[in-house]
């Protein structure tokens, strides 16, 4: 394949099925933290939703640079856990050597520094990650976040392993150069999704927003009707993920169009692995199609260590 990006979002699949081998155990806590940036914190985000929902764990979620002037509220059997892709982003090191409680690193830096500053280290095992944009490490992080709250759940996380032949199907099926098409010369854009997919709008925006160079907004489904809404103009498209049926009414209501990302037939909670896909191939396409370096867009580093 011609680019990283794209060779990366391909190896998902696999990644996963690596992972699914491997068994997770880690002890019983009363309280979680986490700390991560950029697509990292996307995917703390639903492994927030995971601790809360499927674990019943208070979960508190900072990036680790506002970790800094508001540190999270740590009990005597609270567990910390950092997530970086890299395992060397500096707000994230800084914001690791302030915390006093148990500390877990999910990473994909072999003996990375992060590595070295925690109690316990899980890898995600996603190979070298060549492209800026991440994407076979947010996933791989994903997985990781199953397992870790099915398993303080004591439950097992079935729908895991429906993953990587669905991503495959997606992937076969790719119907997003269409639709990349249609969105070639489009400066701003809306991604709104719902309950655990409001992760991946916020995702899909911040993948759009660095390879394409597009605003795009990530915002809840709900919440966008309170105020963001107003910035719609048929020259904005919002792109929908799941059911989000009420708001994506009242968007066309005002001929503002609307493209949706459809609903995989498993369960809601385990969506994101296939919801995020369809996006991550929308920012490839668009950027090509755009004329951007898209393994190296301009600004941004793969980590930022200073
Ligand atoms: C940089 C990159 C982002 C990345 C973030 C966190 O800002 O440009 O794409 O998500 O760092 O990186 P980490 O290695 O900590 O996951």
């Amino acid at each position: 394949m011609t680019h990283f990006m794209l060779k990366e979002i391909h190896e998902q699949p696999d990644v996963i099925r690596r992972l699914l081998d491997r068994s997770i155990s880690i002890e019983k806590v009363d309280r979680i933290n986490i700390l991560a940036c950029g697509t990292s914190l996307n995917a703390g985000l639903i492994g927030q939703s995971l601790f809360e929902q499927v674990a019943k764990i208070p979960t508190q979620i900072r990036s680790s640079s506002e970790s800094i002037y508001a540190p999270l509220i740590e009990t005597p059997n609270t567990l910390t856990i950092a997530i970086t892709q890299s395992g060397e982003t500096a707000d994230t090191i800084a914001a690791l050597t302030t915390v006093r409680s148990k500390r877990i690193a999910i990473t994909n830096g072999i003996d990375s520094t992060i590595t070295k500053l925690v109690d316990q280290t899980i890898y995600t095992n996603a190979g070298e990650e060549k492209s800026v944009a991440a994407t076979k490490t947010f996933t791989a992080q994903l997985v990781v976040l199953y397992q870790l709250a099915f398993h303080l759940a004591n439950q097992e996380a079935q729908w895991l392993r429906e993953i990587p032949q669905q991503i495959e199907a997606i992937l076969k099926k790719n119907t997003i150069a269409e639709i990349a098409k249609s969105l070639e010369n489009t400066r701003n854009l809306i991604v709104i999704g719902s309950g655990i997919n409001t992760a991946i709008a916020f995702e899909g925006a911040l993948k759009l927003k660095e390879v394409t160079y597009i605003h795009a907004e990530g915002c809840a489904a709900g919440e966008f009707l309170h105020g963001p809404i107003a910035l719609l103009d048929p020259q904005i498209p919002t792109i929908a993920i799941g059911n989000v049926k009420k708001t994506i009414d009242r968007i066309r209501v005002n001929q503002n169009s609307v493209i949706e990302i459809p609903t995989p037939a498993i369960p809601e909670l385990f969506t994101p692995f296939l919801t995020v896909i369809p996006l991550q191939l929308l920012a490839y396409e668009l950027a090509i199609l755009r004329k951007i370096d898209v393994d190296r867009p301009r600004n941004i580093t793969k980590s930022l260590t200073t």
